[in-house]
């Protein structure tokens, strides 16, 4: 009780000790996996960073993370992480980010790894937001609005809550040892084979030509509300009111920790089958201008924005 008072108190002063109008909203960070996680955070060029880049979070653990106005990144979390015993130096089997600390500072996640992307107070004051298995996918993730969000937009949970490990391709996974056998990650198709048809690069580098894949259809059917590919329809994208709080929640339902994988319902976020809708088709629409991540990669020219990500140029 007590370390909850200062925990109020401490945020209190926090608030109080930023200029006005700072504060845009909070993501809690939830780690409902039975393991410890270690999220990490990337900040985009021209934003306000967060307090941190990266930190542990063990089984059951949460924390409020202060988000400035108008911020826009992506957040993952890292797994089966430790210190080497020789160098000393920190690294994780999925989703590490090569900065040999806790602390990502300003690298990005190497895939595959799930990854909750947002542009906060994008375009017509809502803020936008996804779930992107685009590069490949490490554990389950949800993506839910804290509060109502004032009835605008698709305010929804989105995300993958589904242990897409236990059905991923022999082709495509990430595992421990190669004694053991269990997959801890799901490659994207584009990482593993880097084919164009795959990467949605060279003839493949539009919505017409890019399309489904037998292995995107594996991430697609498990999760419908994540991006699956780099042209994936525009209906994996929400949309709330800025302002908003939101919840970030890494294995949200038990049943996404091993057995009984494939009930999402269960959580809140019912399946969906929308129509598909190509962002080519839609880039006249009001909130054209500012998308999430993934969205801005396809429109902008997947690979340049591709390849600067993995190079943390744009950071
Ligand atoms: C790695 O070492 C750092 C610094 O000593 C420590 O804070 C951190 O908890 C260690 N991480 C792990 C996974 O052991
Ligand atoms: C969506 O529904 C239509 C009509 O019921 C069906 O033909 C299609 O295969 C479904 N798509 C997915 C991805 O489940």
């Amino acid at each position: 009780m007590a370390k909850l008072q200062s925990l109020l108190l401490f945020s209190v002063f926090t608030l109080l000790s930023l200029p006005p109008g700072l504060i845009c909203s909070t993501f809690t960070i939830t780690n409902n996996c039975g393991y410890t996680v270690w999220p990490g955070v990337l900040s985009s060029a021209g934003t306000a960073p967060l307090d941190t880049t990266g930190f542990s979070l063990h089984s059951g653990e949460s924390l409020p993370l202060q988000v400035p106005n108008s911020w826009s990144g992506r957040l993952w979390a890292r797994t089966h992480c430790s210190n080497d015993t020789n160098t000393g130096l920190f690294s994780c089997a999925t989703g590490d980010c090569g900065s040999g600390k806790t602390d990502c500072s300003g690298d990005g996640a190497s895939p595959p790894a799930t990854l909750a992307e947002f542009t906060l107070d994008g375009a017509g004051g809502m803020d936008f937001f996804d779930v992107s298995l685009v590069d490949g996918y490490n554990l389950p993730m949800l993506i839910s609005p804290a509060d109502a969000g004032g009835g605008v937009g698709k305010c929804t949970a989105t995300g993958c809550v589904v242990d897409i490990n236990d059905r991923c391709p022999s082709d495509l996974r990430v595992v421990l040892s190669e004694s053991d056998g269990e997959s801890v990650a799901c490659r994207s198709a584009c990482e593993a084979f880097d084919k164009p048809e795959f990467c949605c690069s060279g003839d493949y580098g539009n919505p017409n030509t890019c399309k489904p894949s037998f292995y995107s259809l594996i991430f697609k059917n498990a999760c419908p509300r994540a991006y699956s590919y780099a042209y994936d329809d525009a209906t994996s994208t929400f949309t709330c009111a800025t302002g908003v709080n939101y919840l970030i929640t890494f294995c949200p339902s038990s049943s996404s920790l091993k057995v009984r994988t494939n009930n999402p319902i269960a959580t809140g976020v019912p399946l969906i089958n929308d129509t598909m809708v190509f962002l080519g088709a839609v880039t006249s629409g009001a909130v054209a201008p500012a998308r999430p991540l993934s969205a801005v990669a396809v429109i902008a020219g997947l690979d340049a924005i591709r390849w600067t990500w993995r190079q943390g140029l744009l950071f």
